[in-house]
């Protein structure tokens, strides 16, 4: 029976209410009797590339869905720059309303030329981080895979990057992007300077470490945590709390590195990690780095979760409006985004495979899109197709030549 598929009993204990990263129990017990589950999912295609990749994803997630008796109820709302130019605001009330009480958010990219020059608060940028608060999303969770069809797009030699397959959990509302005191001011010299402060509470630590725990034992059960533990004080008490919670989860090998070295590491052999764990300045700069091992931003998916409500998925990449519109954009980051959606949002593990069994299928056929394209290998193609492995591709215009 579907509802006794997953092992829901660590996280209940830290939380009293259900993770966003876990199934919703009501729903699965729903489909126990009924064999057809029902979730309400919001679109935020957002600003330049976001619709088109959107739109590809949107196709995906319904015919991944109809494959397992799951049926998606799609409600689009504007976010970032469209919001901006509907409704003066880069977030409005009703698009955060209808996501809170969704199952997930699926979210495309913000922001462009036309919106740069912005005061702050009108920023489209300034929708997204308002939208991950009200969201209430602190663990953000970052896979780095280098797939065996595109070891050649890595910078790295291919003895190094073939067979990366590693994620980045990174706290994401604590830490110094959030600390206070912050500001500017003048020391005893008169001189101008600027602060902030790195802080974090034994809460913070307990369930982002708790996050990780998790994340590592759907993987390949080994979990590092990295951080500065010789100099500074957030940093000791963040390996502190990350031990004791260790003890929980006698099953997963936990490792510690001090952020410098991981820093390295990640380059000079990255097949080493399995799950990393991390505050948030030092997960935004090593998620970057990690990024970088695969090649292209536009393959990567991401997955915010909090403690209750619905997770918020992403690709990495943002608006390209240099290639908006012209049909260019890779639509993989967002359908692997789709496929976290349904594995950490809703749970459901079958469906998940069968979208990233169908973007490997995709790829083993050759089809490239010109960010993922290297000379002599691959067929191209325009960017919004992808090719399922039940046999029918989502688009008809299949290009043979490359882009
Ligand atoms: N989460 C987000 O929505 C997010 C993240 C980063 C940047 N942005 C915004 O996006 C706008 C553009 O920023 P940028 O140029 O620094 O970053 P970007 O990720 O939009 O683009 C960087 C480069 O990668 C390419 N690229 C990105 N996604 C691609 C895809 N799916 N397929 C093929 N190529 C792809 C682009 O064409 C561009 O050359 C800015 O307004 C920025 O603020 C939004």
């Amino acid at each position: 029976m579907a509802s006794l598929q997953f092992n829901v009993r660590p996280f209940r204990a830290i939380v009293p209410s259900r993770p966003s990263c876990l199934p919703k129990c009501g729903r699965i017990q729903c489909s126990v009797t009924s064999t057809h589950k029902r979730y309400n999912i919001t679109l935020l295609p957002g600003d330049g590339i976001g619709p088109e990749v959107i739109s590809v994803a949107k196709d995906v997630l319904k015919l991944a869905g109809s494959q397992e008796g799951i049926e998606f109820r799609f409600q689009e709302m504007p976010v970032g720059g469209a919001a901006l130019d509907l409704t003066g605001v880069p977030l409005p009330e009703e698009t955060l309303s209808v996501a809170k009480q969704s199952d997930a958010v699926l979210l495309g990219a913000i922001g462009g030329y036309k919106w740069d020059n912005n005061e702050k608060h009108l920023k489209p940028e300034t929708g997204l981080l308002q939208l991950r608060a009200g969201l209430g999303v602190f663990a953000n969770l970052r896979p780095a895979t280098v797939l065996p069809q595109l070891v050649d797009s890595s910078t790295l030699k291919k003895e190094v990057a073939e067979g990366v397959d590693l994620m980045v959990v990174r706290e994401l509302t604590g830490g110094i992007y959030f600390g206070k005191p912050r500001g500017f001011g003048t020391n005893e010299k008169g001189e101008e300077i600027g602060f902030n402060t790195e802080v974090y509470a034994t809460y913070e630590i307990d369930r982002i470490a708790h996050v990780a725990f998790e994340t590592a034992r759907k993987r390949r059960g080994k979990l590092c945590s990295v951080d500065k533990a010789n100099v500074l004080e957030a940093s000791m008490l963040w390996r502190k709390r990350v031990t004791m919670v260790a003890s929980e989860y006698p099953d997963i090998e936990l490792s510690h590195m001090y952020v410098d070295n991981a820093a390295m590491q990640l380059i000079r052999d990255p097949k080493q990690f399995d799950t990393i764990v991390t505050n948030n300045i030092f997960g935004d700069i090593l998620s970057d780095e990690a990024s970088m091992l695969t090649g292209s931003i536009g393959m990567l998916p991401s997955a915010s979760l909090g403690e209750s409500g619905p997770g918020l998925f992403e690709p990495i990449h943002g608006s390209a409006p240099d290639i908006a519109g012209q049909n260019k954009a890779n639509p993989l980051a967002t359908v692997l985004s789709a496929a976290m959606l349904l594995r950490y949002g809703l749970g459901e593990e079958n469906a998940a495979k069968r979208i990233e069994n169908a973007v490997m299928e995709t790829l083993d056929k050759g089809f490239r899109t010109g960010d993922i394209f290297s000379s002599g290998k691959g067929l191209g193609f325009e960017g919004s197709l992808l090719f399922l492995p039940w046999g029918r591709s989502l688009r008809p215009n299949v290009s043979s030549t490359s882009l």
